[in-house]
């Protein structure tokens, strides 16, 4: 697809352009950047000095496709992602049927490209069904078009198979992601073990579930020379494990969601079942120890595990309610409210958090910046404006959202893929 994005102000992960730009795009592919280009028989959008950043990638995403597409489809799901900006998106192999073999990978690349709005790019399993045992065959699942393979949703709980896993990934160069999580200490927690639980007679879920399971793959990363990357990391003792990894050049990288730098484990008090999600909302220290952990870098970037759940599933009490809310269409509005306002994230700080760096993480050489030779994938931010989330507007099938009538400034105003207008905001 061809394009011609008039007046943008540039921002990539290593600065914010002073001067206008035209970005020209031809074929999917950025072709030239200039103060001014002119070209006949290439529509035109003119961005009036708004900000073009990468587009977003977020790593991780449920679009509950095959199984539970009464929650989620691919192409709901991509419409939930354009919307709210991202041109790349990871989707979880906790479906049903597990995406644990290659026809599973391949028929969801191909219902993506069906759809044609996002890249959707299928996270595979580490083991069989999510049962934690049998390998998948990773050389397999790297061939039908994997990057990374996860059991998200559960942990890999035995250190032997993650061991076996972290070697054969090394060997497939696939990346593995933890979620972290001791399931005997979880021990079927609902929230977050503290004040609040204690407060409100609910199951508590230790913070040690999570952190005792990071120390462990970083010790396995460091015996086996490997990478590991961890998903939504909510502990100011996970970034401090982290951070000492990280110093000693074990090679950890790790995500941050926006539901873990915006709510605490005090809003549970409203007994609101979409503010169950897995690991739990944590204390204010913890949200304040993610935020900084962003602005420091040992958190490498912002994905949202959107989570979508049906209202029956969600009208259960909270102890019975599945974990999860979505994210997709709320993400840039907490960032722009939670991290750039707060002077937490720079612009191109936010470029790299929700796009260079995520790329970079998945080996994706031709995303993550806008340049010339790079893929027409641009996200266009109205940082000044203000608007409200209404259900009425969610394009996800589920509406499990905790800010559901919240007020955000900065919103997502175009998101093109491939050099393809995917989203317009319509609301002036
Ligand atoms: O909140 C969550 N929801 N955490 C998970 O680990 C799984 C996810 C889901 O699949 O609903
Ligand atoms: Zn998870």
């Amino acid at each position: 697809m061809s394009l011609l994005i008039k007046n943008a102000k540039i921002v990539n992960a290593d600065k914010e352009a002073q001067n206008l730009q035209d970005i020209l795009i031809e074929k999917g592919v950025i072709i030239k950047i200039a103060p001014s280009i002119n070209t006949t028989d290439v529509p035109i959008l003119d961005i009036k000095g708004k900000r073009a950043l990468p587009g977003l990638i977020d790593l991780h995403v449920h679009l509950r496709e095959p199984g539970r597409e009464d929650k989620e489809t691919i192409e709901s799901g991509s419409r939930a992602a354009v919307k709210g900006g991202f041109t790349t998106v990871f989707c979880m192999p906790n479906t049903n049927p597990v995406i644990d073999n290659c026809m599973i990978v391949e028929s969801i690349i191909k219902e993506a490209k069906r759809v044609g709005l996002v890249n959707v790019v299928p996270i595979g399993a580490i083991t069989r069904g999510l049962k934690g045992e049998e390998l998948v065959d990773m050389f397999e699942m790297k061939q039908a078009g994997c990057f990374a393979l996860s059991d998200d949703g559960k942990c890999v709980s035995n250190a032997r198979v993650m061991k076996l896993a972290l070697q054969y990934a090394q060997m497939a160069q696939i990346l593995l992601i933890q979620h972290a999580e001791d399931h005997a200490l979880a021990a079927e927690g609902v929230m977050h073990e503290g004040y609040y639980s204690t407060l409100l007679g609910l199951k508590p879920q230790p913070g040690l579930a999570e952190t005792v399971m990071i120390a462990r793959d970083i010790e396995l990363a460091h015996y086996l020379k490997t990478r590991i990357h961890f998903a939504h990391v909510s502990l100011k003792r996970s970034v401090e494990l982290i951070k000492i990894a990280k110093s000693q050049g074990i090679q950890v990288t790790a995500e941050a969601c926006p539901h873990h730098f915006s709510l605490t484990d005090e809003a549970v008090k409203s007994f609101d079942t979409n503010l169950k999600v897995n690991p739990p909302l944590r204390s204010r220290e913890d949200v304040e120890a993610i935020k900084q952990a962003l602005k420091d870098g040992i958190l490498d970037c912002i994905s949202t595990d959107h989570a979508p759940h049906t209202p029956e599933d969600k009208e259960a009490g909270f102890d019975l309610a599945p974990f999860g809310m979505i994210g997709l269409e709320t993400a840039v509005g907490l960032v722009c409210s939670e991290l750039v306002q707060q002077k937490i994230l720079s612009w191109p700080q936010v470029a790299q958090k929700m796009s260079q760096r995520s790329a970079e993480i998945m080996g994706l050489k031709t995303k993550g910046e806008i340049k010339e030779g790079m893929d027409g994938d641009l996200t266009v931010i109205d940082a000044e404006k203000e608007w409200e989330f209404k259900k009425e507007m969610i394009a996800s099938k589920s509406k499990n959202s905790p800010f559901i009538g919240r007020k955000f400034k900065g919103c997502v105003e175009a998101t093109i893929c491939g050099g393809k207008i995917v989203y317009e905001n319509q609301v002036v």
